[in-house]
């Protein structure tokens, strides 16, 4: 049976797309106040008209923490925090400039600092944050030296702030590789082989969806005995 929301206020930073988009209509039919925050208020308004429920957007930078600061006075009590976004650039690692860097930086980790930082008092006790790692972190992939790294960061992030933030929980989903937006800068034809051939060397032979994973988010935000987690979801990558 799935876990019932009804009275309760899910924040889905990244909502408007792939993982956390999955998860915000899983949230919302779980009957959440579900708040939805990307930056692209196009795709803000195209999940609220989509998804059945009780959905707020909000239009908010993650770069910018005075943008973080306001979206916390806003949504004054929260109880599960989730973050899915990240702007990862795939290059070898003495290809990427200060730039790329900068960029992959400032969204995945200081934006999940910002985040922690002004929601964790307006988090419920019973609550949860739910940060996104991913495979990369366990298993060397030519091109992925930062997103490694930062995946890694999400990982140690969850286990440190379970015992500092406690009783609030604080988890990281661990995904492999996932059949979601995030991939479209790859050109059309391009997309299907390289998925199709990342899947046919997992165990699962296939890559993941994106109900996969916020059925996994999901279990991370109501299971009340999971803390300090980093929970692998990944087709088998690290078998
Ligand atoms: N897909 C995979 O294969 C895969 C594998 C391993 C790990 N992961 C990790 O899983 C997570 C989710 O991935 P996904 O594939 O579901 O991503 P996605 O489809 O690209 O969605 C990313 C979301 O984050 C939002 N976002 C990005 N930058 C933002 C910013 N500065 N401020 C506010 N919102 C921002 C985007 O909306 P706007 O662009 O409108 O802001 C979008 O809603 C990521 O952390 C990713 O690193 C993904």
């Amino acid at each position: 049976m799935t876990a019932s929301l009804a009275g309760k206020t899910v924040l889905v930073v990244g909502g408007t797309s792939g993982m956390g988009y999955a998860l915000a209509e899983k949230a919302a039919a779980a009957g959440a106040n579900v708040h939805i925050v990307g930056r692209s208020v196009a795709r803000l308004t195209e999940a609220k008209y989509s998804i059945t429920g009780n959905v707020t957007i909000h239009a908010v930078d993650l770069r910018n923490e005075s943008e973080v600061v306001a979206l916390a006075r806003t949504v004054a009590r929260v109880d599960h925090l989730v973050t899915t976004a990240a702007d990862n650039i795939f290059k070898p690692f003495v290809e990427l400039s200060n730039e790329d860097i900068e960029a992959m930086l400032t969204t995945k980790l200081w934006g999940a600092i910002y985040l922690i930082r002004h929601f964790a008092k307006r988090i419920s006790p019973e609550g949860s944050i739910t940060l996104f790692g991913g495979a990369a972190a366990l298993k060397g992939s030519p091109g992925a030296s930062i997103v490694a790294a930062l995946n890694a960061s999400m990982d140690g992030l969850a286990r440190t702030l379970a015992l500092e933030l406690a009783p609030i929980r604080v988890n990281t989903l661990s995904p492999g590789v996932v059949d979601t937006p995030a991939w479209d800068f790859l050109p059309t034809n391009d997309r299907a082989a390289v998925l199709g051939s990342i899947g046919s060397s997992l165990p699962r032979g296939r890559v993941g969806t994106a109900e996969e994973l916020a059925q996994a988010a999901f279990f991370l935000m109501t299971n009340g005995f999971t803390t300090g987690t980093v929970l692998q979801v990944d087709g088998g990558a690290n078998a």
